[in-house]
């Protein structure tokens, strides 16, 4: 691959401080892109920026700290990111967890699926008009095989009447498998591709936040999975390959395109998740105003 094919472009990437993401970050730093690495915690942020591969003439990383579970932090995310960089060329959404137990936000909404997918949701939508700006741009979300089992609970989104880790960790992932398409439905003749991905199995912290059985059978498997080099192989074709250039509402695992589960071919249930995601986010109410004010 071109070693600076990416130079000059800029790269938006979350979760870039461990496993897969800081993987990706590390793949796309060597081949010159100008990277914004997204974490939660100023120390392993700072050590992530260090870590970074430099390309002479490339600046280096910059860094935006953000527990991104919560929706205000994402707009200031947003926001931050906007008033810096006019154009956007690649956002990859790779944070995400497992939550073991239930638990909520601080807008009290269930933690996996706000992180992983409503997360996502948000910060896709509001860097948007960056991304229009850079195109051909891509976007890139990381979803998981898992989304196979997965299932989108309308009548109980929050999972307040049942809750279990894989029915949530499931819910959201493939929350990113429909969210993916639909957008990329929205994005028709833009030239701003949405794509998804599986990263594999892969040797990582995920699992850590999980309990009781899913985190013994998580940690167990461990030694049999990729490295996280090897998981960010696929993320890091998507952003850079020109051989996908204009290919968008795929699901992709090990640099193919494949077929995902049935349920996320639903057209109603992607836009139906788009519509709650979007009164969740308060996206809806923005979209409002913005016409009011027309
Ligand atoms: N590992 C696998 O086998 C596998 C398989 C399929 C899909 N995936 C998906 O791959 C993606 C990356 O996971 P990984 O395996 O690389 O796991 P990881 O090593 O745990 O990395 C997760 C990243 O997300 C960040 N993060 C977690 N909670 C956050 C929050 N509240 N706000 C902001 N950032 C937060 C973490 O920050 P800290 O460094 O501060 O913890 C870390 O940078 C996830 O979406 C996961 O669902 C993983």
């Amino acid at each position: 691959m071109d070693k600076q094919g990416m130079s000059g472009k800029l790269v938006v990437i979350t979760g870039a401080t461990s496993g897969i993401g800081r993987a990706t970050a590390e793949g796309l730093s060597a081949m010159g892109a100008t990277l914004l690495l997204v974490g939660r915690d100023e120390g392993r942020l700072k050590a992530a920026q260090d870590s970074m591969p430099r390309v002479e003439g490339v600046p280096m990383p910059e860094t935006h700290c953000a527990d991104l579970s919560s929706m205000a932090e994402v707009r200031r995310l947003a926001a931050a990111i906007r008033d810096a960089h006019p154009r956007v060329d690649v956002l990859i959404n790779n944070a995400g967890t497992i939550a073991g137990r239930r638990k909520l936000t601080v807008d009290g909404y269930e933690y996996t699926f706000a992180l992983d997918h409503l997360s996502p949701f948000l910060l896709t939508n509001l860097l948007l008009d960056r991304l229009k700006a850079a195109a051909p741009s891509r976007i890139i979300t990381v979803s998981s095989s898992a989304h196979l089992a997965g299932k989108i609970h309308f009548d109980d989104l929050m999972l307040a009447r049942r809750y279990s880790a894989p029915r949530a960790y499931g819910q959201a992932k493939l929350a990113n498998v429909l969210f993916t398409y639909e957008l990329a439905r929205r994005l028709e003749g833009t030239r701003v591709t949405a794509n998804c991905v599986h990263p594999g199995a892969v040797r990582t912290h995920f699992g850590n936040e999980a309990s009781g059985p899913v985190r013994i059978g998580l940690v167990a498997v461990r030694p049999f999975e990729l490295s996280a080099r090897q998981g960010a192989r696929t993320p890091i074709y998507l952003a850079s390959s020109p051989e996908v250039e204009g290919v968008t509402g795929r699901y992709f695992v090990r640099g193919k395109a494949r077929r995902s589960s049935t349920a996320s071919y639903d057209l109603d249930a992607a836009r139906r998740l788009w519509e709650e995601s979007a009164r969740l986010t308060g996206l809806e109410a923005d979209e409002r105003a913005a016409g009011d004010r027309k």
